[in-house]
């Protein structure tokens, strides 16, 4: 091969990997309450596109195509910051925390000293307490594909221990949508962190998630009291909880089951069958109608698997259509619920000088008619 040649090569293979390259802008998104702006950045991969704004780090719309390769938006969200800080009960599309999920009386241990955060939630505390992660304005970053959200929280912000420091870098790269995350801390705190985007692969605002096909590879997971506290873990076999096989997410939901009736539907954490630490499929949904195809791998040990029960047509979305009970549907992977109070399940402690370090990946895919 002459040189010519060599180097006319290595010019077509780079154009090919920069024509591969997500384009990511950045754009005003208006203000908080209390004056701080908000910016939106925009990552489009040629296939899909993804827009996150720094308040709360969350996903505002994700666009990918359906089996027809027509795009459609698949996450539930607002149109304006003002109708997200309208809303503090649904967490659309945010990166939860410090301690996501429940903490049962807002109450944990560390090394024999209690600490007390805020209960926000039938006297339990929920996503961090009053003032979580997703209330929080971020810090965006550009980023090759896609950006980086950094958020710092100061020692002692909502009750917990230690200055926290959270980095979640968002990439897009074709229909897939990457979260890497990376925590640390300067004094050992709890944490657990996942984003909560709520999804419904017919379209945002187009009605209820229960005719979507759900699979979630886990032989157990943690039942809960009436607060939605584990109890511990159980066996799903024999239960409505098995969905181990492809089942429609609606087939089972009215079943006489005591733990669907004490979340309204499915709001509970499964017990991933994978090894925490290492890439394994925490769930996969198929949209009979759209023929879309959510897949979603984690590195985090459990799932939180919730179907929009408390969603009761209070609030609007970004197409002008009302959310009512299960119009979309959460896969929040995540260390388990409640974890610093259950010494079996897996730490959730988080000590200085050994930042955790996590991923999730949500990849989109279509299928022909079945
Ligand atoms: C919880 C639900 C809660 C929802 C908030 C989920 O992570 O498990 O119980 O209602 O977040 O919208």
């Amino acid at each position: 091969m002459t040189w010519a040649r060599a180097i006319l090569l290595t010019m077509t293979f780079s154009t090919i990997a920069t024509a591969l390259q997500a384009s990511v802008t950045k754009a005003p998104f208006g203000k908080t309450q209390d004056g701080t702006p908000v910016e939106i950045y925009t990552i489009t991969s040629g296939k899909a596109e993804a827009r996150i704004m720094t308040y709360g780090a969350r996903v505002v719309s994700l666009k990918v195509p359906d089996r027809d390769g027509k795009v459609g938006d698949v996450v539930l969200g607002y149109n304006s910051v003002a109708e997200y800080q309208a809303d503090p009960s649904t967490y659309f599309g945010s990166i939860v925390g410090r301690y996501g999920n429940r903490l049962a009386k807002g109450t944990f241990a560390i090394d024999g000293k209690e600490y007390h955060v805020p209960v926000n939630n039938n006297g339990q505390s929920l996503h961090g307490g009053t003032l979580g992660f997703d209330k929080l304005v971020w810090t965006g970053k550009e980023i090759p594909d896609g950006v980086e959200m950094t958020l710092v929280s100061k020692d002692g912000d909502m009750g917990y221990p230690g200055t926290m420091t959270t980095h979640a870098k968002y990439t897009l790269h074709g229909a897939t949508l990457r979260i890497d995350y990376t925590l640390s801390t300067d004094k050992t705190t709890v944490a657990n962190i996942t984003n909560h985007s709520y999804f419904n692969l017919s379209g945002d605002g187009s009605g209820s998630i229960l005719d979507e096909i759900i699979t979630i590879p886990a032989s157990r997971y943690t039942p809960v009291t009436p607060v939605l506290i584990p109890t511990g873990i159980e066996p799903v076999a024999g239960t409505p909880f098995d969905f181990t096989k492809p089942t429609v997410i609606g087939k089972r939901i009215d079943e006489a089951n005591e733990q669907l009736k004490i979340a309204g539907g499915y709001d509970h954490n499964w017990v991933l069958n994978g090894q925490m630490g290492v890439l394994h499929e925490a769930a996969k949904v198929e949209d009979p109608k759209s023929g879309r195809v959510l897949t979603v791998t984690t590195t985090e040990p459990g799932v939180q698997f919730y179907t929009g029960n408390f969603l009761d047509g209070t609030f609007k979305g970004k197409t002008g259509a009302v959310y009512a009970k299960h119009a979309g549907l959460c896969l929040e992977t995540q260390h388990f619920p409640d974890s610093p109070n259950h010494p079996s399940f897996p730490s959730t402690l988080l000590k200085p000088g050994q930042p955790r370090h996590s991923t999730t990946i949500f990849t989109f895919t279509t299928e022909a008619k079945k």
